[in-house]
């Protein structure tokens, strides 16, 4: 049963038992309105408490059920809150941990509500590109007032509730168990008689309020753009302010019936449950045991491993961090220091913090000083013989148990753990540029890694706050492996007839944070440049542009060097378009004989974009990685992809698998066709009309 009911003290006590957050899913819902007929029924009974079990009050309507007969089957959630305000008998929301969504606009129905402080409390459906749908965006104006209502409808974000206190969303705060105090407080309402107090009849009151949300709705347009969420959330509040209650309510329901179908939202919802789905390995069940991680060690303090310490320190965790020389060392621990140092600046980390965590960090030039620690992370140079040397010590001075990581991007992990004698102990960490930043972890499970070292692992990358991704093993993993095929298509356009401008443009039009030149030029043109000079010996076979060679042999690395696919000037980042270049790329398609023709954005666009699908379905045939959303989140947390769109994979079922084969066989038919033959998996899901996420 999804809601308990039972009577205290003369009150009737309706719990949400629908763990793990007591979601508003059907079966919820229902057990409310019973309960809240059972209370009418029962003479005994004079008031009524609602609370959560467990970790929530409630966090809001059960996401799952959206867009299936179930979210819309009666009660539905406006029915819910009806029977709860409608009741004779006063109803308390007993709330703590978190009251979001639903979970809040259920409160905000009951006729008071009683708070445990530290309570999450947010409306935050703005993230799944919908607006409250159940009164949100008219009784919170009314409860906390306008503008902090307004503030937390479009960013989602969560308050906590000794914030709020003093508002009429509270009633009280509770000082001991809180529903203690409920009962307590429900006691004493149950007494008075009625009618008991709606946030619905209360006015919003503001001395200018057409002004803040006109102010809103500018704030509003240069940072959501496009993204129809925020904009509706400011309708919805304006309807009400303008119009009242109940037309408010209805324009609400309106706006949210609408997001709820759009592409946007698909998207977002997606990106939510991929983001809990990463962390679920299926043959490593949540039980398994983990190891303690109670100090880490670095190897390596240039810009990967040191920004590798930052994201332990940042959660506590003392840090050896290790270098060869004291000069290299001292740089590593300045920079941290100076990164650190900016967010104070920024006012984002106070002085003290800095200190507390500099203090967690212990430089050392000895690899003994590794003994300690219970994870040890290599972030050296990217080459085998030098993780060799690196692993065979760590080897040596790790303890038993402790968990050997390599933060390798390319290289073959499996080869990595056979340098020690314990390769069940060895795992790939892929952290992304600038590591303290990125949110992307890739762990790559090599053929030995143990389950508990995997499980352990995903366990600290939460307590990083990273989103971690599990890829097995091949070249690139998931992420770069994707990549190369996105920027061979990128540069075979060049020569086909674009520029790197028009190609930035369009797939940052597209949403992109970055088209791939420009994303080119800030890394080092140099990078790509070395892996392809290993590609060219170990598969001849494939077929490249050879125009970013060009582009290297001239010098021209990037950001950099002054200048790469775009010209600098001086201590400025603006990519200008390069006439030299642009030059060398029309007189590489002449030495080519390719007569240049005019690409459409579009062709731009679905180039790009389908190459990282059809590598993205090999890698699910390979099972390197195990499901589309693993895929979908690398993209989104590490390569800019854009989140309202859910991922290369995602975006393919929107297009439908179909037509994303059609264009395949399109462009393998084409001159530079060669790796457009659609993966197995395009080709199955296609046939049977389904897609990588359904
Ligand atoms: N519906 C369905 N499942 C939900 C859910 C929801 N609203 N909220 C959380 N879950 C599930 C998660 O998918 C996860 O499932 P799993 O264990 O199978 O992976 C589980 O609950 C635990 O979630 P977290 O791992 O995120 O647990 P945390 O303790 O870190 O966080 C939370 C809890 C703060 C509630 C967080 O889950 C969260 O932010 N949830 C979303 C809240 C939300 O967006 N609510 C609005 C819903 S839309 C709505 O209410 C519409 C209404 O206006 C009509």
């Amino acid at each position: 049963m999804a809601v308990d009911y039972a009577v205290r003290d003369g009150i009737a006590v309706i719990t949400l038992d629908n763990p793990p957050v007591n979601g508003l899913g059907h079966s919820t819902r229902l057990g409310i309105v019973e309960g809240i007929e059972r209370a009418r029924g029962d003479a005994s009974v004079s008031a009524v408490v609602i609370t959560g079990a467990g970790r929530a009050f409630s966090g809001g309507a059960d996401i799952t059920e959206f867009n299936t007969p179930k979210a819309t089957q009666e009660p539905t959630l406006h029915t819910v809150i009806k029977a709860v305000e409608g009741s004779a008998k006063p109803v308390v929301a007993a709330i703590h941990s978190v009251a979001m969504g639903g979970g809040l606009e259920l409160a905000l129905g009951a006729h008071f509500r009683v708070a445990a402080p530290g309570a999450q409390i947010a409306l935050p459906e703005v993230k799944l590109g919908i607006l409250p749908g159940a009164g949100g965006t008219q009784r919170l104006p009314r409860a906390v007032g306008l503008e902090t209502a307004l503030n937390m409808i479009v960013s989602g974000a969560p308050v906590l509730s000794e914030k709020l206190a003093g508002t009429a969303l509270f009633d009280r705060m509770a000082e001991g168990d809180l529903l203690d105090d409920a009962v307590a407080f429900a006691k004493q309402v149950g007494a008075q008689d009625g009618p008991h107090p709606k946030v619905r009849d209360s006015t919003i009151k503001h001395p200018n309020a057409e002004g803040f949300i006109q102010f809103a709705r500018n704030s509003v347009a240069t940072i959501a753009k496009d993204f129809p969420a925020p904009h509706k959330c400011i309708d919805a509040i304006e309807a009400g302010v303008k119009n009242g209650f109940e037309r408010g309510l209805a324009f609400e329901r309106e706006c949210f019936l609408a997001l709820v179908q759009t592409p946007e939202s698909r998207a977002l919802r997606h990106a939510f449950f991929g983001e809990r789905a990463a962390g679920k390995i299926a043959d490593v069940p949540s039980s398994t045991p983990v190891r303690t991680i109670a100090r880490v060690g670095v190897i390596g303090a240039g810009m990967m491993g040191g920004g590798i310490a930052m994201n332990f320190v940042n959660a506590g965790l003392p840090v050896t961090l290790l270098e060869t020389k004291q000069d290299a060392l001292e740089r590593g621990v300045a920079t941290i220091r100076k990164n650190f140092e900016a967010q104070v600046k920024k006012g984002k980390l106070t002085t003290e913090k800095v200190e507390e965590r500099m203090a967690l960090l212990k430089p050392t030039l000895a690899y003994d000083d590794l003994a300690e620690a219970d994870l040890i992370i290599e972030a050296v140079f990217e080459e085998l013989g030098v993780k060799e040397q690196v692993f065979r010590k760590i080897d040596e001075v790790a303890k038993p148990g402790a968990i050997l990581a390599s933060n390798t991007s390319t290289l073959d992990l499996n080869a990595i753990a056979a340098f020690t004698k314990r390769p069940e102990d060895v795992v790939g960490m892929h952290f992304f540029s600038p590591a303290n930043v990125m949110k992307l972890l890739e762990v790559v499970r090599g053929e030995k890694t143990a389950k508990d070292v995997l499980a352990t692992v995903m366990q600290v990358a939460k307590k990083i706050k990273k989103t971690a991704v599990v890829s097995g093993v091949c070249d690139g993993f998931i992420g770069n492996r994707m990549i190369e095929q996105y920027v061979r298509q990128a540069l075979f356009m060049l020569d086909e007839g674009a520029l790197p401008a028009q190609i930035d443009r369009a797939i940052e039009k597209f949403g992109f944070a970055m088209g791939p030149f420009r994303m080119s030029d800030l890394a080092g043109n140099d990078i790509g440049w070395a892996i392809r000079k290993r590609r060219y010996q170990e598969q001849p076979e494939l077929h490249y542009s050879r125009i970013a060679d060009r582009l290297c042999e001239a010098g021209r690395f990037g950001q950099k060097t002054g200048g790469g696919w775009y010209d600098y000037k001086a201590g400025e980042r603006n990519a200008l378009p390069s006439k030299l270049v642009d030059d060398m790329i029309v007189a590489h398609s002449k030495e080519l004989g390719v007569e240049r023709r005019k690409i459409s954005d579009d062709e731009i666009v679905e180039r790009l974009v389908f190459s990282l699908v059809n590598e993205g379905a090999k890698i699910l045939d390979e099972g390197i990685a195990s499901k589309a959303s693993d895929i979908d989140m690398v993209y989104l947390t590490g390569y800019g992809f854009p989140l309202y769109r859910g991922g290369p994979m995602l975006y393919a079922d929107t297009v439908g698998l179909y037509n994303v084969e059609r264009a395949m066989r399109k462009y393998a038919a084409r001159p530079n066709g060669d790796a457009w033959a659609p993966a197995r998996r395009v080709t199955e899901l296609a046939s049977q009309g389904k897609g990588f996420t359904s």
